[in-house]
């Protein structure tokens, strides 16, 4: 008998982390590679930020503190929510855990039941399906390809809901296309389910402040006030502060599912580390003034990327809104055959020679439920960029034969 539990062989380790290690692995090998794989801002953490966790720490903020949060990061979050989104929630309806993921992870353990359907828009953060697997639902994927700039239309959400269905899990802007809603075309989704006061939403806000030329954030609870009761409204400080390493995320919804995301979290972890709900509170209530002179930064990186990639023969990528991500098509790459005589079948293939030619560690579209793509991200140097693409390039174009699409 394995000592493995069943569940575990429903879902599979996070390819964007083996993405990451496998990288890490060849640099400390003597390889020259460049790591377009991570998800994280290649900024440090503000001074202020750290700061503020050294002096939590003087202080003796060392303790363990309420499960779900420490009322100062609470009123914090509060005024964020208010001041960023018009969202007004009361001190117990906010939890805070250690990083978005978490938070995720809590509500889906929270609120689903054995066979209950999560609606998923693909392409999809990776630990979406993986998470309603866990909590023994069943992950009801929909595609969005790029002629929609990979964002779900009202129909096929429509078309998608069923008696069954408890949550629409929402990422704007997306891991991994970088694709954001518009006031506007969120509408259009709230609109539907208004129709269908059974299905709750579940939006994943953690890339609201990476947005790029004037693009306004907007917010399902925000967008359609009637659903205020039925949004979990997800963020944290890990992308837009550049805090992955400090753990923490956050979520406003109804009091009863914040309730019991605190009873899972207090079985599980506990609360997150005192110290980074420390700088955590600080980063929230502080000046958010560096957060326009970063993406000025991620905005001339995501220009250059684009460009460069859609000069690769064989590569067409779209100028997504915002988040530190891109999303090409390698269609007109598969059925060709590389300089080693490989034929480039899958998207997974092409990565592999990516790295494998050239040392450019990026990840494949599969991982995200939408083929042939991968994904790259540019919270990088502009010079590992610059150097990156040309790489692609060089490996683009050393392909042989017609492309199956083609
Ligand atoms: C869309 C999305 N949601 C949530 C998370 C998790 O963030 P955290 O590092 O705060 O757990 C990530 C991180 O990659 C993400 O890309």
């Amino acid at each position: 008998m394995s000592i493995i539990a069943d569940r575990l062989g429903r879902i599979k380790p996070s390819p964007t982390i083996a993405v990451t290690n496998k990288a890490r692995e060849l640099k400390a090998a003597g390889r020259d590679v460049i790591g377009l794989g991570a998800g994280e801002p290649d900024f440090d953490t503000p001074d202020f930020i750290k700061d503020a966790a050294i002096e939590a720490i003087k202080a003796g903020d060392t303790k363990y503190t309420a499960v779900d949060g420490t009322p100062a990061l609470k009123d914090a979050i509060i005024e964020k929510f208010k001041r960023d989104n018009d969202l007004s929630y009361d001190r117990d309806q906010i939890t805070v855990g250690t990083g978005g993921k978490q938070v995720l992870y809590n509500a889906l353990m929270a609120s689903v039941n054995p066979g209950d359907e999560v609606i998923i828009p693909a392409p999809y953060w990776v630990s979406y399906p993986d998470m309603v697997l866990l909590a023994e639902g069943a992950p009801v994927i929909v595609d969005c390809p790029a002629e929609n700039q990979f964002k779900l239309r009202a129909e096929d959400l429509d078309a998608a809901i069923t008696p069954k269905t408890k949550w629409l899990i929402f990422n704007s802007p997306s891991n991994p296309t970088g694709g954001a809603y518009s006031a506007e075309e969120l509408k259009a989704i709230t609109d539907v389910l208004l129709k269908h006061p059974h299905v709750y939403v579940m939006t994943d806000d953690m890339y609201e402040h990476l947005v790029y030329d004037g693009f306004e954030f907007a917010t399902p609870a925000q967008v359609e006030p009637k659903l205020y009761d039925r949004t979990l409204t997800i963020n944290g400080v890990s992308k837009s502060y550049a805090m992955t390493g400090w753990r923490i995320g956050y979520a406003g919804g109804p009091k009863d599912l914040i309730k019991a995301m605190a009873k899972v979290q207090s079985q599980s972890t506990s609360n997150p580390s005192s110290v980074s709900q420390a700088a955590a509170t600080a980063a929230l209530n502080g000046d958010q003034g560096f957060l326009g002179e970063r993406n000025d930064a991620f905005k001339a990186r995501r220009d250059l990327v684009v460009k460069m990639l859609n000069d690769a023969v064989g590569i067409d990528c779209i100028t997504p809104e915002g988040a530190f991500y891109v999303y090409p098509s390698c269609k007109g790459c598969i059925g060709k055959t590389t300089p080693n005589g490989k034929v480039i079948e899958t998207d997974e293939d092409f990565v592999t020679y990516l790295l494998e030619d050239q040392g450019v560690a990026a990840v494949h579209g599969e991982a995200f439920g939408l083929s042939p793509h991968f994904r790259i991200s540019y919270a990088t140097s502009t010079e590992a960029l610059e150097e990156a693409c040309k790489r692609i390039q060089t490996a683009c174009a050393a392909l042989q034969g017609e492309a199956k699409a083609a």
